[in-house]
């Protein structure tokens, strides 16, 4: 599972967090061949870079982050990584419509970490997403 790409519903809160997070932890743990990417359920914010109050929040905890594009999860998509990691349950109806199938996507937490974008809280967004990533370094190293 060495190609991770995060799904959210903009990709511009969640699923980029996701990626710069799991990202620092790799570089941190000196684990390399793993490409790690993100992508939207929808075209929204297609073009826009990260939202400021999530770059704030990266900031805030020396996270690493480059201007970026925010991209739609397109059907091609399916074959370039090997696991997909959703936000939220909401999420994955939407995937479906994109993939029709969903056997490599899995929820980062078993929980839905909610959309930051709507409840303000990025700090709450920041630690489920650090948790969520935890666990991935975790199965990275015993694979
Ligand atoms: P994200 O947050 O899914 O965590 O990137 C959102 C950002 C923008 C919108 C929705 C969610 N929007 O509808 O524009």
């Amino acid at each position: 599972m060495n190609r991770i790409c995060f799904i959210c519903l903009g990709n511009i809160c969640r699923s980029p967090m996701a990626e710069y997070i799991l990202k620092d932890k790799l570089r941190k743990q000196g684990i390399k061949n793993v490409i790690v990417d993100s992508k939207a359920t929808s075209y929204e914010e297609q073009g826009n870079d990260i939202y400021p109050k999530a770059k704030n929040i990266l900031k805030e905890h020396n996270i690493q982050f480059s201007t970026r594009e925010a991209k739609r999860l397109e059907k091609e998509d399916y074959d370039k990584y090997d696991v997909f990691y959703y936000m939220e349950d909401k999420n994955l109806r939407n995937i479906e419509r994109i993939f029709d199938k969903t056997d490599k996507c899995k929820k980062l937490l078993i929980k839905d970490i909610e959309d930051p974008w709507y409840t303000n809280n990025f700090e709450k967004v920041y630690e489920e997403i650090d948790e969520g990533c935890q666990e991935i370094i975790k199965l990275l190293k015993n694979n």
